[in-house]
């Protein structure tokens, strides 16, 4: 049984995702903790609601981002993770936290990366007139946003599309894709090796598509 822990920033819809898949599905892992950095987020009272621990590392209560991540590390161990999911995380992490994870940290993303990293992504991408939009799951490095592409779920700008509308139509695809990339994990069927991903059962990959 692997032990995957999830932090969140806020709504935490792909957490629950998470939380759904992984009891609905029977994975070989367990959901051992959601922690957050700011003690308002409203995904923290589904986890809780759900049995799961939950624990807060405000950032706002410190002054250097390597204190920070320092602490929040501390906390995330004590779960004993084989798995560090970011979900809506909204922290630039230090070299020493992303190293600590490496292989075992993923994030998603709501764009096509390379494409629009950093916030606004919707913004960006009805800005930049980009026929195609959606998200990324990628392993963690310590540049923002980039990092070794899992797997992409991708949607049409639509003539009339707003922010809202992009978005939303986004998120669908999030709450599918972070599941199945989070699933290949701990199935034992996704790693990394010399920078490159390898997902060795490629049907699943199809299934989704
Ligand atoms: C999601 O759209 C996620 O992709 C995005 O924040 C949202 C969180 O929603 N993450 C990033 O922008 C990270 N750079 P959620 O809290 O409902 O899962």
């Amino acid at each position: 049984m692997k032990n995957i822990v999830i932090l969140i920033s806020g709504r935490g819809s792909n957490m629950e995702a998470l939380v759904r898949a992984a009891q609905s599905e029977g994975w070989p892992a367990r959901i051992a903790a959601v922690i957050s950095n700011r003690p308002d987020a409203p995904g923290l009272a589904f986890a809780q609601g759900r049995g799961i621990a939950t624990a807060v590392v405000p950032s706002k209560q410190f002054s250097n981002r390597a204190d920070f991540d320092a602490a929040l590390q501390q906390e995330i161990d004590r779960f004993a993770p084989d798995l560090v999911v970011l979900a809506g995380f909204m922290r630039v992490l230090t070299d020493a936290f992303v190293e600590q994870y490496a292989g075992r940290m993923l994030n998603i993303h709501p764009s096509l990366l390379p494409a629009f990293p950093g916030l606004a992504t919707h913004r960006q991408a009805l800005d930049a007139g980009v026929p195609e939009h959606g998200a990324t799951v990628h392993f963690v490095t310590a540049e923002l946003d980039h990092g070794p592409v899992v797997a992409q779920a991708r949607v049409g700008v639509l003539p009339g599309d707003t922010e809202a509308t992009l978005a939303a139509r986004v998120l669908v695809e999030e709450h599918k894709l972070y599941p199945y990339a989070v699933r290949l994990f701990v199935e034992d069927r996704l790693s990394i090796e010399h920078g490159e991903v390898r997902v060795s059962d490629a049907r699943v990959a199809d299934a989704i598509r």
